[in-house]
């Protein structure tokens, strides 16, 4: 299942006078960007949390076996840690591509530790998405990201990277810590699969 958000997210002119721009990440943005930054810094959003309820067809998976990646879910008074990137428009041809699988661009304003606050660009997937799989049990979760593989590689790697790279930022991420931990407990009781 699959459907390609690019255009609607060239479409969409956020921030497309400006010469600089700062993105929000809260998945593999947080361990790896994969593209030139001029900076980049932990921030916060508020009313906004992780989730590992996308689909992924193209990077984490398959489109018969899809993998499951996070997206940002609404969530009233809840902050979600990540990584801000100040980076130049040009990123956004790279990312409308590899982020197409249902990710559409967001404004939000976002808190950096010394308390500056920016607005910042973020790519969240929706329910209404092609590719949404939505909530299942930790275990049920867990087992998808482990059977499942794809061009970008496993799925577990994924998981285990953001759940390393969250504790090291000192994020409190309950719903990531408690799929990563199930998925070694899973990991350990049938080290083949
Ligand atoms: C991320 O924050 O890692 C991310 C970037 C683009 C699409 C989805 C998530």
């Amino acid at each position: 299942m699959s459907i390609d958000t690019t255009q609607a997210n060239r479409e969409s002119g956020h921030f497309a006078e400006h010469q600089e721009l700062w993105l929000f990440g809260y998945g593999s943005l947080i361990y790896k960007a994969g593209f030139d930054y001029l900076r980049r810094a932990p921030a916060t959003i508020t009313g906004w949390q992780r989730r590992f309820w996308q689909g992924s067809h193209d990077h984490r998976g398959t489109p018969d076996a899809p993998g499951r990646v996070a997206t940002l879910v609404e969530a009233p008074g809840q902050v979600c840690l990540g990584m801000a990137y100040r980076i130049t428009p040009a990123v956004f041809d790279h990312l409308d591509h590899r982020e197409k699988n249902g990710y559409l661009r967001f404004v939000t304003p976002m808190r950096f530790a010394d308390g500056d606050i920016e607005d910042g660009l973020v790519y969240i997937a929706t329910p209404d998405n092609a590719a949404w799989l939505g909530d299942a049990s930790v275990d049920a979760i867990a087992g998808q990201i482990q059977r499942s593989t794809g061009p970008s590689g496993p799925n577990r790697d994924y998981l285990l990277q953001l759940d390393k790279a969250l504790r090291e930022l000192g994020a409190d991420d309950t719903h990531v810590a408690a799929i990563a931990a199930r998925l070694r407990e899973r990991m350990a009781a049938e080290p083949g699969v």
